[in-house]
């Protein structure tokens, strides 16, 4: 993976090149292909995600999405709400470059009327005041701040703060000679890592307390509160920002305040959380993932003791075969359009679906996925594209946590079989419940 393959609007799209780009496109324009159920919405055949067969052979679910309603697919989500899955690579290109169809502000969906306050979606769909929902040159104006509050991070201390952070997470485990990684190290260290660079000093009980807040209101388990810790959350973002601007620092929340586009301190709050949180999980996912790779696959479990492929190749086929954020809601379209030989109506909700996309067969005609380029469309795409340089960011993160596991615990071996290995029950996320390892206890 190239650093100019990770600019935004660069090397995901079918236009950019790779061995992919042509057959992506060879379907044609993919918002006049024949409607293959004769369009309309809510559509019949709409299947409900998110059953447990589902969950853990995602793959067979496009397959068959596919098979039955070609590249946009009508689905029910939670409580048989209508939406759209968008399964083709060419599709969820096309969404995704053309804001004027399909954009991010969810204030527009037709389906309002009949969602209850409850709705587990709510979190990822009710509208915030955040980047994460603007449209336009206000988008433009809050992606700006936090590109160039990210870019202020040196790759070089951020992979120090990464090791540093990695030989604590292991000095808990590495006498036992047994630990479940996903819980101990993989969501536990961009975590930290994230915090950090939005200027926490690292292992404070304050930064604890914020981590542990911040793992129930993404990840909210039996007993957890996730409403009130993440009342929490924003209290703690709240003081970070006012202790910034008191004190500003060499860090994100500090570069944040300092921008000339002069955001009010409501909206750094809102856009650090927001920063924080898209930066945890599937960076974690995309750690777990790597190395349960890693752990069953003998081209890499070769590597461990020094082999031929690198971890940053098994992060990159990661990326293809297993991408962490599997499915993203979303985009609503602005007025009634086609796509996919679909009638799309003003208002619909299109998720998309990144995975789906990232294995299209008209992308990889010869039946073999997972490229050496970085052509997938896991960071998404367009304009709402995972900011420069976050990926570059979450790529140091991920592989320095890697690498410091492989090289503090070299005979690291999974403790189960790779076939009990299952995957969270999640439609939106791809990581594992547990990924359980043994290995030769190492003294302190
Ligand atoms: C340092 C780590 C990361 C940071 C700081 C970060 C930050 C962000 C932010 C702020 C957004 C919202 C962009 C917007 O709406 O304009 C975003 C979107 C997104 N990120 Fe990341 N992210 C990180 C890691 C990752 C990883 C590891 C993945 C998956 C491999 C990922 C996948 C995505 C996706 C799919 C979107 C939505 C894109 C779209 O709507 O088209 N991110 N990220």
């Amino acid at each position: 993976m190239t650093d100019s393959d990770l600019i935004p609007g660069r090397g995901a799209g079918p236009g950019d090149g790779g061995p992919s780009a042509p057959a992506a496109l060879s379907g044609g324009c993919p918002a006049h292909r024949a409607d293959p159920a004769g369009g309309g919405f809510p559509a019949a055949g709409a299947v409900r995600l998110g059953g447990l067969e589902y969950q853990q052979t995602p793959s067979e679910l496009y397959r068959t999405l596919r098979r039955e309603h070609g590249p946009v697919a009508p689905v029910l989500l939670d409580g048989d709400v209508p939406a759209w899955l968008v399964l083709g690579y060419a599709e969820v290109s096309h969404v995704t470059t053309h804001d004027e169809l399909f954009a991010r502000d969810s204030r527009r969906w037709n389906q309002w009327p009949s969602i209850p306050a409850d709705w587990p979606l709510m979190p990822f769909v009710g509208h915030q005041p955040s980047v994460l929902f603007t449209e336009g040159a206000e988008h433009q104006r809050r992606a700006g701040v936090i590109t160039q509050a990210l870019e202020g991070v040196d790759q070089f201390e951020l992979a120090q703060w990464c090791r540093e952070i990695a030989q604590r997470l292991i000095d808990a485990f590495a006498g036992s000679g047994r630990a479940e990684l996903m819980a101990a190290y993989a969501h536990a260290l961009p975590m930290r890592a994230a915090v950090r660079m939005c200027g926490m000093p690292a292992g404070g009980e304050d930064t604890e307390d914020l981590v542990t807040d911040l793992r129930i209101s993404l990840d909210a388990r039996e007993g957890d509160d996730p409403v009130a810790a993440y009342g929490r959350v924003q209290e703690r973002i709240q003081r970070l920002v006012r202790e910034k601007r008191a004190a500003p620092g060499p860090d994100v929340t500090s570069r944040m305040l300092g921008h000339s586009a002069g955001l009010t301190d409501v909206q750094i709050v809102q856009d650090l959380i927001s920063v924080i949180a898209a930066a945890q999980q599937p960076t974690g996912n995309w750690i777990g993932n790597a190395l349960r790779l890693m752990l069953t696959d003998d081209r890499f479990a070769l590597n461990v003791s020094g082999g031929r492929l690198s971890v940053g190749q098994a992060l990159n086929e990661v990326l293809w075969l297993d991408t962490p954020t599997q499915n993203f809601i979303g985009r609503w379209a602005v007025r009634d359009t086609r796509l996919g030989g679909r009638t799309i109506r003003a208002g619909d909700c299109l998720v998309l679906g990144l995975a789906a996309a990232n294995t299209d067969p008209q992308i990889w005609p010869e039946g073999h996925v997972g490229a050496e380029n970085s052509a997938h469309l896991s960071f998404g795409n367009g304009e709402h594209r995972c900011p420069y340089p976050a990926p570059l960011l979450a790529d140091c993160v991920a592989r320095t946590a890697i690498e410091t596991l492989l090289e503090r615990l070299p005979d690291v071996v999974l403790a189960v079989e790779p076939e009990e290995l299952t995957w969270r029950p999640s439609i939106w996320m791809r990581g594992l419940t547990s990924l359980p390892v043994r290995f030769t206890p190492v003294a302190d």
